[in-house]
């Protein structure tokens, strides 16, 4: 404690103007940072308070008179070389935990249980409990421009989920048309052998051009011939796939 700590912040670490960084660095990039931080570590606190006092020697130059926190919690680790660590509270690895929550509890607090989306305000900003404290991941000494960090990626995982509602239908629609294709040319005509009726089901199929004129030419004919070639536009008559 020698040169006590808060007399080197003062005199060789302490900004005496203030200096602009420019274009380099902005409020977003802080926003982040503690957005990071809040996604990676956070100690484990004990009960036992610590107090550090400016020393006398730069006492006019600190605003801060004294400070109190709580210590470290240390833990057994029953290592030999190495009897005692400190515990994480937050998930170390990378994995939204500043969203998706640290634990069993956290992560049930924020999903909408709904398409697999997460809860997110009517305006687009985090819900709020009855205390007025936002609904998100991990939430510990935010302000607004955390806040805003959380809501967005909210809403990018649930645009995320729209799109994979998306997918789902349009593997719905083609996964649907071979089992109806299946059905038309391969079952019925097993089924009912004759030429009429295969000739039939592949017209059903294919129009009455049949599938080598399709496969060559499309779909060139207008609505009013559709019988001969199908559809150039398809018709779903309104399902959502
Ligand atoms: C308005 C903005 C912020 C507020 C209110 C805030 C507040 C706090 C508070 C109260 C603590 C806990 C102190 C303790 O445990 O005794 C803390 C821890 C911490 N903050 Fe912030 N902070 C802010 C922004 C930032 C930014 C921008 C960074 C990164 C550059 C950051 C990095 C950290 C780190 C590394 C810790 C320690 C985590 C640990 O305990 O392991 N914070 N912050």
């Amino acid at each position: 404690m020698d040169p006590h700590p808060s007399v080197v912040a003062t005199k060789l670490l302490a900004r005496k103007k203030f200096i602009d960084t420019g274009e380099q660095f902005n409020m977003i990039a802080t926003s982040w940072i503690q957005f990071m931080i809040h996604d990676w570590i956070d100690h484990l606190e004990d009960t036992q308070q610590v107090e550090l006092r400016a020393p006398h020697e730069i006492a006019s130059a600190c605003p801060l008179k004294s400070f109190k926190f709580f210590k470290t919690k240390r833990i057994s680790t029953g290592e030999p070389d190495m009897n005692f660590g400190f515990l994480n509270t937050r998930t170390p690895w990378w994995d939204g935990s500043v969203i998706y929550g640290n634990n069993e509890e956290g992560m049930r607090r924020v999903r909408a249980f709904k398409e697999g989306k997460l809860r997110i305000g009517g305006d687009g900003l985090l819900e709020h409990d009855e205390k007025w404290i936002p609904v998100s991941g991990d939430v510990r000494n935010c302000w607004a421009g955390f806040s805003l960090l959380q809501a967005l990626f909210v809403r990018e995982h649930n645009a995320v989920c729209d799109l994979l509602k998306k997918l789902y239908r349009y593997a719905r629609l083609v996964t649907s048309a071979v089992i109806a294709k299946i059905h038309t040319i391969d079952w019925t005509v097993e089924l009912l052998k004759t030429d009429t009726l295969l000739a039939g089901m592949r017209v059903n199929w294919y129009g009455l051009l049949g599938k080598r004129f399709k496969d060559l030419f499309g779909h060139i004919c207008g609505p009013v011939l559709s019988g001969l070639v199908g559809l150039r536009k398809p018709n779903d008559h309104g399902v959502p796939y």
